[in-house]
């Protein structure tokens, strides 16, 4: 039997991973495992553009339900269970300036939109370059998304190191920082 929120009462808590259309994203599948590893139960969030780059069988085999990325039909089911947390993870320049901006045109989007109202805490690993980073808009949707309680790690640009080696991405971060605060 499920209450309002659609789970069980003896239910884990249930993570939404919204992933974006950054090279970095065909690794989510770690972040899953870590998750589950801590508990969470997860599902997948992809922008339209993101779907792109996920090896969508495996990300379903680790989930154990389907990627959404369509907004549902009228009159159908919510497909997952309500947010007890969100993890924004790689996010990519363009969802971070569009969801400070309050634009919903994506499933994606939509949902970041709302956690924020939800009251669910919202964690994020940006995964943008140097040169897009410098653009201002991205330091004040920052600033407003920061201001709105969201946590974020350290941005990733994915520059290759003096040795030339692309440092490690980290997906736990993401699960450090939804970890309860005293
Ligand atoms: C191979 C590839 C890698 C990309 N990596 C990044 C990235 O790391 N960060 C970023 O902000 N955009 C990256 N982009 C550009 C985004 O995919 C593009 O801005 C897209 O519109 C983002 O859509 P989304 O925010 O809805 O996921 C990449 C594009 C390609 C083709």
């Amino acid at each position: 039997m499920t209450g309002d929120s659609g789970k069980t009462p003896a239910a884990k808590p249930f993570l939404y991973v919204v992933v974006c259309a950054a090279g970095i994203a065909q690794d989510v599948g770690r972040l899953i495992a870590a998750a589950r590893e801590r508990g969470w139960e997860a599902g997948v969030i992809a922008t339209p553009q993101g779907l792109g780059f996920l090896d969508t069988a495996a990300v379903e085999a680790r989930t154990g339900r389907p990627i959404r990325s369509a907004w549902r039909a009228p009159g159908d089911p919510r497909p997952f269970p309500a947010p007890d947390a969100v993890a924004v993870a790689p996010a990519t320049f363009n969802t971070v300036n569009k969801w400070a901006a309050g634009t919903a045109d994506t499933l994606a989007l939509g949902t970041l939109c709302e956690a924020y109202g939800l009251g669910v805490p919202i964690a994020v690993l940006p995964c943008v370059s140097d040169a897009l980073a410098a653009h201002p808009a991205y330091g004040a949707s920052l600033d407003r998304l920061r201001g709105m309680g969201v946590r974020f790690g350290d941005r990733y640009s994915g520059e290759p190191d003096a040795d030339g080696r692309r440092p490690e991405f980290r997906w736990e971060r993401v699960l450090d920082l939804l970890a309860p605060r005293a």
